[in-house]
């Protein structure tokens, strides 16, 4: 009966987006899509589940997990890199495009995996790792072997006979230098990030024909979109100018969105994503609207979405201001308000926890602070992508010492922070609350032995908490994190007002609570948060009705008049029509 009428209102707002759209002919947000409607649930597989005892996560275990996965009403997975690969940067160095990395299993495994989230109707986003390739790749083995080889304008090399190039900056080379020099040709090879990472060279058409092989190779297997990783730095100008002194500190600038950017990202769209319904997500939206505009809008036909860095770059070692957030956010709901559609996230495999860094992650208030979190992310306009455990609320693991680390960019990032004398007790103090690896502890299961993520030893600690905070525990209790996350997403698929509706904020000077309405047609929604550990006032000319709650952290909002009482991270979603 539900699926009936839920059925029945979906026809009835998909005439009413046509009938909309027939009095306003511009093709706006509202233009149905099945990603627009996703919500992509992201897998680190490597700190997910572990099926055979090595300590690492692989697609046995995740397949072991398909049916928890679909217990969180997401609609779409999107996998860290599977790939071959050595692992220098997990996973994000390819060794081998078309092969599963061994770790994770083999390539029955990952059929199987497919098989198995379609027929419970979630779609599956893999990872493009193509502004570079592993040095382990057969391409750049060959490359290196002579300026001659048919392979060598695959990536950038630079004669050593013409001097030193001008200098690039490089995101985790322990010297912060992208060009590595290579004796066996006497010249110096590119790296934006480390130096097993070398860059591939888009300029060369061959380069972009394997790249499309490639996707076609994934897509034809059935996947459904594809994330590409640092594609915005994919272009160069490869005469290498001298750029200012100090643009490292402004990179995005010099490395984003270069050169012929977008005629290849037209020639990828004619070449993969026009032949299949597979959806497009790129790593970064460039240096400005501009640049997210041309990337995202449908009639320039290259990419879907792009996700931007403004909202997760705000929060330093010592926090973020909330009136910030509210800017940054409202800033990009508006650029992208008639046309283009925008990605929502907080967090990612690149960032500390969610709950660490935006809420509050002290015994007291990590739950409601965490639920809070989920109720944002998932009632905003745009694509949610939530990544695994941020549903459970699970937090930093904050390491003491560096040899705890696991990850290449905090490794190499204090050698080259040691080796420029800076202040360590302070880059240590940075690390522990910001590095990736806070990101990336191992999935919180149960309460025994590993949290059930391995019987082994795994890869990366489990955090010490996991006996409160796991999925066994989270699973009975009705007012868990991991349910409130399931109550969202219900509470998303079935009200298009959370997906294509207006974003309007309220009363964006508040101190503690993040205010917003979201209107589509006759429906009106309101959203308090309450980003703050103590009690917060805001009056809103709103009855907020018991019957009209859609979603509550606690289990009742105090008014008086016109005054809502907001308990510390209380976040509620309220009918308002
Ligand atoms: C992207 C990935 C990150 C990786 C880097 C290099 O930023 O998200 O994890 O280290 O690219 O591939």
């Amino acid at each position: 009966m539900r699926m009936y009428i839920f059925g029945i209102l979906i026809i009835l707002f998909q005439w009413g987006c046509t009938h909309h759209r027939g009095q306003n002919s511009e093709p706006g947000s509202q233009d149905r899509k099945w990603w627009k409607e996703a919500i992509i649930y992201q897998i680190y597989p490597r700190s997910f589940n572990d099926s055979n005892g090595d300590g690492v996560g692989d697609l046995k275990g995740i397949i072991e997990k398909l049916d928890y996965i679909q217990s969180l009403g997401v609609t779409a997975v999107w996998l860290n890199p599977i790939y071959s690969s050595p692992n220098d940067d997990n996973g994000y160095d390819v060794s081998n495009y078309r092969e599963i990395m061994k770790d994770f299993g083999t390539m029955e495994d990952f059929d199987r995996l497919l098989a198995g989230l379609h027929q419970r109707g979630i779609k599956l986003v893999m990872d493009v790792v193509v502004n570079h390739s592993s040095d382990e790749h057969v391409w750049f083995k060959q490359s290196r072997i002579s300026r001659k080889n048919r392979y060598r304008d695959y990536y950038h090399w630079w004669p050593a006979e013409k001097g030193r190039p001008n200098y690039r900056y490089s995101l985790f080379d322990e010297k912060g230098d992208a060009w590595q020099y290579d004796s066996l040709t006497d010249s110096y090879y590119l790296h934006y990030f480390s130096r097993k990472q070398p860059d591939l060279n888009w300029e060369n058409p061959k380069v972009r024909r394997e790249v499309h092989n490639i996707m076609k190779f994934w897509a034809k297997k059935g996947v459904d979109g594809f994330r590409l990783d640092a594609f915005q730095f994919a272009a160069k100008d490869t005469t290498f100018p001298a750029f200012p002194e100090g643009f490292e500190k402004n990179f995005i600038n010099y490395y984003a969105m270069q050169g012929n950017l977008h005629d290849y990202l037209k020639e990828m769209h004619e070449k993969v994503f026009s032949k299949y319904d597979v959806m497009s997500v790129a790593e970064g939206a460039g240096r400005n609207f501009e640049d997210a505009h041309k990337l995202v809008d449908p009639e320039r036909k290259e990419l879907n979405m792009a996700y931007a860095f403004e909202a997760v770059d705000l929060v330093k070692y010592n926090g973020y201001q909330l009136s910030d957030l509210k800017e940054v956010f409202s800033r990009w709901d508006s650029a992208f308000a008639k046309k283009g559609w925008l990605s929502i996230f907080l967090a990612n495999h690149d960032q500390a926890r969610l709950v660490s860094r935006y809420g509050n992650d002290s015994p007291e208030f990590r739950a409601a602070s965490a639920k809070m979190l989920n109720t944002f992310l998932l009632s905003m306009r745009g694509t949610p992508y939530c990544y695994y455990g941020d549903e459970l609320g699970m937090t930093n693991i904050g390491f003491d010492s560096i040899q705890q680390y696991r990850d290449i960019a905090a490794i190499n990032g204090y050698k080259k922070a040691r080796a420029d004398g800076e202040d360590m007790k302070l880059y240590m103090k940075k690390l522990r609350f910001l590095s990736r690896d806070n990101g990336r502890t191992p999935m919180q299961w149960k309460t025994n032995k590993q949290a059930g993520f391995t019987t082994g030893e795994p890869w990366l600690p489990v955090n010490a908490n996991y006996k409160l905070i796991n999925v066994e525990n989270q699973d009975r209790d009705s007012n868990s994190c991991l349910n409130h996350f399931r109550k969202m997403t219900a509470l998303r698929k079935s009200n298009p007002v959370l997906v294509y509706g207006d974003y309007q904020i309220a009363q964006p000077e508040h101190k503690q609570v993040y205010a917003y309405f979201r209107k589509l047609e006759s429906d009106q929604i309101l959203v308090l948060l309450n980003f703050s550990a103590k009690t917060a006032r805001i009056s809103l000319p709103y009855r907020i009705d018991p019957e009209d709650i859609l979603i509550n952290n606690y289990s009742s909002v105090e008014t008086e008049g016109t005054m809502k009482i907001l308990k510390p991270y209380q976040a509620v979603i309220v009918n308002v029509n």
